[in-house]
């Protein structure tokens, strides 16, 4: 395993797979009630400069289901927002917990942060990637489909954080993804270098349709990313030919799965009847965070 995991592509396969199937043995003891103390004394530091649901909640559970502890941080709070160097900040935690999860504003924030650490550090969420999603969303996969291989995978709208790690989740465990978004909402362009140069198959696209055309999977996500705000109205505008909704479900597989890593705008992004729709797979993908988490935390921790 890589030290830190700040981008999709610092996982191996072979990391993944592991990971995966980690996660799945948590998910039956779980539902078993069996527990372990596997991370006992194992102390994660959760340092927030966004808001969040679900990558909150669940990292926090997972440390507690794995027998150790979360603590919560926002950067507001902390000296950091006070103007305290990441260089130092990173240090001083190093010497109190045994690993940092980070969701920040500038994806430089994490570089720095792993730079200065000597525990691993983890990317919670950044402008440019959301690894942890990632490893949820390829569960949620596996489990309605059986595999990953070969599959299609279709992206809707903005090619923000989201879409960067899955053109990366595609192209290590072998999926085709094609994106469908206007002109000026392309993911980032070192990251579909990277894809292709892990092998991967990533088409862009302006058609919504061509994208939708015979996938497996559909994703979108919000239209308005936690600090694009100031941008919101143009947005809304140009993003809403890209809507999930059930006309464009048509041109899909008929078991189709769809998902979105949440919050979702219903309305907006997707439509009430397809994100609470038999294809949608949403809230098992959400209650993945936890058990893919606790699976990454071992492989990091223990
Ligand atoms: N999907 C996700 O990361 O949700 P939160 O912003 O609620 O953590
Ligand atoms: N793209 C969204 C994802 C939230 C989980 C954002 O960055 O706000």
């Amino acid at each position: 395993m890589p030290p830190h995991v700040l981008s999709f592509a610092d996982l191996s396969y072979a990391d993944i797979i592991d990971i995966l199937d980690t996660a799945s043995d948590l998910k039956e003891k779980r539902a078993r009630g069996e527990t372990t103390d596997i991370l006992k004394n194992k102390i994660l530091a959760m340092l927030f400069e966004k808001s969040s649901t679900r990558t909150r909640i669940s990292f926090e559970v997972g440390m507690s289901e794995l027998g150790g502890h979360a603590i919560f941080l926002s950067a507001r709070d902390m000296q950091i927002g006070r103007g305290e160097s990441i260089s130092d900040t990173a240090k001083v935690m190093s010497r109190y917990v045994n690993a940092i999860m980070a969701r920040v504003y500038k994806h430089e924030t994490l570089t720095e942060l792993s730079k200065y650490s000597t525990i691993p550090v983890i990317n919670a969420l950044s402008e440019l990637e959301h690894p942890c999603q990632l490893l949820a969303d390829l569960m949620t996969i596996r489990e309605r489909k059986g595999t990953l291989k070969g599959l299609k995978f279709a992206w809707f709208g903005d090619g923000n954080n989201v879409c960067n790690s899955a053109i990366l989740a595609c192209a290590i465990t072998g999926m085709k993804i094609s994106v469908a978004c206007p002109g000026g909402y392309e993911p980032d362009n070192s990251i579909i270098a990277k894809a292709k140069e892990l092998g991967g198959d990533v088409e862009i696209t302006h058609e919504p349709v061509k994208a939708a055309e015979n996938a497996d999977i559909l994703y979108t996500d919000v239209w308005v990313s936690m600090g694009d705000e100031e941008e919101a109205e143009q947005r809304l505008i140009d993003l809403k030919p890209y809507q999930v909704n059930s006309k464009l479900l048509e041109h899909a597989e008929h078991d189709v799965v769809v998902l979105h890593c949440l919050p979702a705008h219903r309305g907006e992004e997707i439509t009430a009847e397809v994100i609470d729709g038999p294809n949608s797979a949403v809230f098992d993908e959400a209650e993945n965070r936890l058990h893919a988490q606790k699976a990454l935390l071992i492989k990091l921790l223990s």
